[in-house]
């Protein structure tokens, strides 16, 4: 009767009083105050009307600046969604998609809820991409750069190679963490017409709350994506979060400001993981995946998860040593080093 999928597993979102929280990879930043202001003025404005069904004006607003035009940009209730939308436009049954082994644990959800059958490519030793084996798909690719939740950044030339030797199958490139990496490849959907990016509102610009995320391509992929919207639910994104996420596109000082501090404040913490024993993945995100010499995984999740401090464990294969440390403010990730400090310490005067 009820039909059986397997659920993406969120990172925890617990409510509990001077927890620190560096799990899901939010901006420990609020969003710019113009935000606030422009939610507040659509508060008092139309709440009783629908939105605009194409957000003609956020997509304007972030044409804009990415060089586009608006019939290049799809906006939705969050990447996730758009992810979701974008699997049911361009991928098909009975034609394999390709994704990384180690990657957003979203994409064999939605391959398993719309049937879509999937390869994984195994990621060399050190979690790189081996970028030819995404040459040449049946039925189309799709991998995060940087990756999640390794943090690792690929080249714009190589993407462009994976989307080059794809012609005819869609490339989705879900660049939720791009902000904080050295280049979009945005840029490419004018040359290309298979390829699909995909941004969020939840890291850099500090709207995780507000759900919005947007696509970046060709008329036509755009069309698709509109079509399977219009199939769905024709107002996805609220009025509140059309406003904000204007809002918050214009206001680029803050974005700076915001992804600049998270930046100097991954840098200062990469050295400091490393003296206390830990193996540091390149991080081109804003959080860091990394390893300890002697205490695994889920030991270290649960003794921070005990001092309030939440981090990310993955219970899978290759990974499941690893945790995954989002970027907070610097008192945050001085209170997490103290803590963490002690928990290794204690760790070794038990097991001498
Ligand atoms: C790689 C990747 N893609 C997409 C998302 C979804 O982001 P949202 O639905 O908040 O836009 C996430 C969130 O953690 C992510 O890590």
């Amino acid at each position: 009767m009820v039909k059986r999928t397997d659920p993406y597993i969120p990172g925890e979102q617990l409510e509990q009083e001077g927890l620190i929280k560096l799990n899901t990879n939010e901006n420990p930043y609020p969003p710019s105050p113009s935000v606030i202001q422009a939610i507040q003025e659509e508060m008092k404005r139309n709440l009783q009307r629908y939105p605009s069904p194409s957000a003609d004006e956020l997509r304007n607003t972030i044409a804009e600046s990415f060089s586009l035009s608006k019939k290049n940009v799809f906006v939705g209730n969050g990447s996730d969604e758009v992810l979701a939308f974008a699997f049911m436009a361009f991928f098909e049954p009975g034609k394999p998609i390709l994704f990384p082994d180690v990657t957003y644990s979203f994409y064999p959800v939605y391959a398993k809820l719309f049937h879509i059958p999937y390869e994984q490519v195994r990621l060399n030793d050190d979690f790189s991409l081996p970028v030819e084996q995404f040459f040449q798909s049946a039925g189309g690719v799709i991998l995060p750069n940087p990756n999640a939740p390794t943090g690792l950044y690929e080249e714009l030339d190589q993407i462009e190679r994976i989307v080059q030797e794809n012609k005819g199958r869609v490339v989705i490139i879900d660049e939720a963490y791009i902000d904080f990496a050295p280049t979009s490849a945005a840029r490419l959907v004018q040359t290309y017409d298979n390829l699909l990016i995909v941004q969020t509102m939840s890291k850099s610009r500090s709207l995780a709350g507000l759900r919005v995320g947007f696509a970046m391509g060709s008329e036509s992929l755009i069309e698709g994506l509109t079509r399977i919207k219009d199939s769905f639910n024709s107002y996805p994104v609220d009025r509140l979060a059309l406003a904000g996420a204007k809002a918050a596109f214009e206001d680029s000082e803050h974005f700076s400001n915001t992804t600049n501090a998270i930046l100097s404040t991954r840098e200062r913490v990469i050295p400091q993981l490393r003296s206390l024993g830990f193996s540091v993945l390149p991080s081109a995100a804003n959080f860091v995946f990394v390893k300890h010499d002697s205490l695994d995984g889920r030991t270290l999740y649960e003794q921070l998860k005990a001092r309030k401090i939440l981090i990310r464990h993955f219970d899978s294969p290759r990974i499941s040593d690893f945790i995954r440390i989002t970027i907070g403010t610097n008192e945050q990730m001085d209170t997490f080093l103290d803590e963490l400090s002690l928990i290794l310490s204690s760790a070794s005067t038990v097991h001498p």
